[in-house]
């Protein structure tokens, strides 16, 4: 029965005719419903033309955190021709996963000529370390994720934890950038306006994967504070598209005043991934609103999201 399910949703994620949003919400329910079969047909989001499609294929594997998919990802990260924000999504979900059997690939990756794939080894490597000589010691001095991700960094540990501390170590471009990202998922665990502030400034840090990952939390945290932000970071044509992506899809998880207009107008950006994002998060921001009881409000973008099969 529940076989059948899977396949059900996955015929819905490869059939040519479902929209991109369809492709979306079959994705996030293949995820949630878990299990190697499921993961055989995500796999097949690889073949897709959609690089925004394929990074999202790649980030639901890595937050299933089961270890058969690790040698799909392999291939993806190990793909040149792929597009950069795909191969960078792929070394993060093997981060997420956390096997110590990756090491050597995303040490071979981690001088990539593509910044944002060698700046994810980096990272990840740094994770796979911390899950194993120091998670034991600090899973009790870490404040608890609220949301339901795996994400690529831990916490600061809690003597650490207070908003302006963090903030500095967040915006301090001579640490490492596991270090700062620890800071930001404290203060995304914090909460609140002031933390949402802070995080916010983030986006005038100078790596592009960095603030990607600061437009994804503003996403998850889901606060108005920062509409204005993420709107002047779309906006701005010199800015990397992965960013600009990152920051349309957090604008239709936030789903509240300005945010509908905004992603209007990018809905026919010259950036094909931007462009996608704003067709997708347009439908997000409409199931937020929507008081449909078939969509239950999402912290983890279309998680919660239930294909209406
Ligand atoms: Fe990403
Ligand atoms: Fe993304």
């Amino acid at each position: 029965m529940e076989d059948n399910f899977v396949n059900i949703i996955g015929e819905q994620f490869v059939n040519e005719s479902s929209s991109l949003s369809d492709k979306f919400r079959a994705l996030f329910a293949l995820k949630n419903a878990g299990g190697n079969q499921a993961i055989d047909w995500i796999c097949k989001g690889f073949e897709h033309k959609s690089a925004l499609l394929k990074h999202e294929c790649a980030y639901c594997l890595g937050q299933m955190q089961n270890e058969y998919a690790i040698p799909m990802l392999i291939s993806v990260l190990s793909d040149k021709l792929q597009d950069p924000m795909v191969r960078h999504e792929a070394a993060e979900a093997l981060g997420a996963i956390g096997s110590p059997d990756v090491i050597n690939i995303l040490t071979q990756y981690k001088d990539d000529s593509q910044v944002e794939v060698a700046e994810t080894c980096e990272i990840a490597l740094e994770r796979i370390k911390w899950l194993q000589e120091n998670e034991r010691n600090e899973k009790d001095k870490i404040s608890t994720n609220p949301y339901n991700s795996v994400d690529p960094a831990p916490p600061e540990v809690v003597t650490e934890a207070d908003v302006v501390s963090l903030r500095n170590t967040l915006l301090d471009e001579s640490l490492a950038l596991f270090k700062r990202y620890r800071a930001l998922f404290s203060l995304r665990n914090i909460g609140g306006v002031s933390a949402v502030l802070a995080i916010a400034e983030g986006l005038k840090c100078k790596s592009a994967l960095f603030r990607h990952e600061i437009a994804y939390v503003l996403g998850q945290m889901q606060n108005e504070a920062c509409v204005a932000h993420l709107k002047q970071c779309l906006e701005k044509s010199n800015e990397s598209a992965m960013v600009r992506h990152e920051c349309a899809e957090a604008l239709g998880a936030i789903a509240k005043g300005d945010c509908r207009k905004i992603l209007e107008t990018f809905v026919n950006d010259r950036e094909e991934v931007v462009k996608e994002s704003c067709i997708v998060a347009l439908d997000m921001h409409d199931h937020e609103v929507s008081n449909d009881l078939e969509y239950t409000k999402t912290v983890d973008r279309m998680a919660n999201c239930v294909p209406s099969c």
